[in-house]
């Protein structure tokens, strides 16, 4: 079993990112190797300013092991490091087609009405996410529910490259999307995903707000006046209360059922209070840690620097084998 998974250094990662994916990492990586990367040649596919560019990457890495990635088990790096990643997109680039890409929601959704100018990496993306676990031989990629089609189009290139050059090259990832934080939804909305680029920061908890910030905001998290139910369907048609149970099931540890045992019959008055305490004390560990590690910023880059000579060595025999299978001469 190998895992390898990731995430854009671009803007703070939220509670989303957390409950998705960041916290599954961290309990993955006691048990199976993990690899796990800041994409930041993702993330240059909308302009992001130079200046900012490398301290963010810096800081989502500090992110990532302050909230428990331990580099010294995990393999930690960022994409940029290892060419071999944009090596290996685009050698994918010629065997993805252009009708799978045309279906992929996300690039529809981030484009909106200015296809013509978006940039083509950010329509190539999805193939640099197939690269980026291809390289690796990955089995398995946890993550939140809006990456799955992504991680469908990486095994269809993969069967697809497997088949056409008769090789077999390429494990085919299986995504690993959790149960109850598989989408964790906006505060202001439970229609809309929790989203670092929704314009109302109330609308999502940043993983550094403070303890005061993050009550105001599920203070004032949009609910409904009815009390919690006893079942989970009995929250079908509430999407704002079963996301705010979704987000204390996941913090807990526990599943939806249970907590609304607990809860059933309490309305948000009483809910609300204890969602926010639960939330304040995940994070405040996690903000205390990262303070930390960000006075010491060279070491973090050690960290980077070190994983991705790690990654670089596991990375290498995947391209070479690309680069063979398409009667490709190299130098190496
Ligand atoms: P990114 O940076 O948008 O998000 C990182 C991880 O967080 C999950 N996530 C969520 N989970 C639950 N609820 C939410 N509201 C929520 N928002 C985000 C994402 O699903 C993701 O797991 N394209 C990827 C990064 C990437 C990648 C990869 C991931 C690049 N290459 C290879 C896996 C494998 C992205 O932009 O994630």
């Amino acid at each position: 079993m190998r895992v390898v998974s990731g995430i854009q250094p671009t803007g703070n990662p939220h509670l989303g990112n957390y409950l998705g994916a960041i916290k599954r990492w961290t309990e993955m990586q006691h048990e199976s190797e993990c690899l796990i990367f800041l994409a930041d040649l993702h993330a240059i596919t909308v302009y992001n300013e130079p200046a900012q560019l490398a301290a963010t990457i810096r800081e989502a890495a500090a992110t990532l092991i302050a909230c428990g990635i331990d580099p010294d088990k995990a393999i930690l790096f960022n994409q940029a490091r290892i060419p071999a990643h944009a090596e290996l997109a685009w050698l994918l680039n010629c065997t993805a087609r252009v009708g799978w890409l045309n279906r992929m929601t996300q690039f529809k959704e981030k484009s909106g009405k200015n296809r013509e100018g978006a940039s083509v990496g950010l329509y190539a993306y999805p193939v640099l996410q197939a690269a980026d676990v291809l390289l690796y031989q990955a089995t398995h990629v946890p993550v939140g529910e809006d990456q799955k089609q992504h991680l469908e189009l990486a095994r269809d290139i993969a069967t697809k490259f497997n088949t056409d050059y008769g090789v077999d090259l390429f494990t085919l990832p299986e995504p690993l999307i959790g149960d109850t934080a598989a989408r964790i939804m906006s505060l202001r909305d439970g229609s809309a995903k929790m989203s670092k680029s929704d314009p109302s920061d109330m609308s999502r908890i940043n993983l550094i707000d403070d303890s005061d910030t993050v009550a105001q905001k599920i203070r004032k998290a949009k609910t409904d006046p009815e009390p919690l139910p006893d079942t989970v369907d009995g929250l079908e048609a509430r999407p704002e209360a079963r996301n705010l149970v979704g987000i204390y099931a996941a913090l807990a540890g526990r599943d939806m059922k249970d907590v609304l045992q607990e809860f059933a019959g309490q309305g948000f008055g009483a809910f609300k209070p204890a969602l926010a305490e639960l939330t304040v004390e995940t994070l405040r560990p996690i903000k205390a840690r990262l303070d930390e590690l960000m006075a010491h910023p060279q070491e973090i880059d050690r960290i980077l620097e070190q994983g991705s000579t790690r990654a670089a060595s596991l990375a290498q025999p995947t391209l070479d084998g690309a680069y063979k299978a398409l009667g490709l001469p190299n130098k190496r």
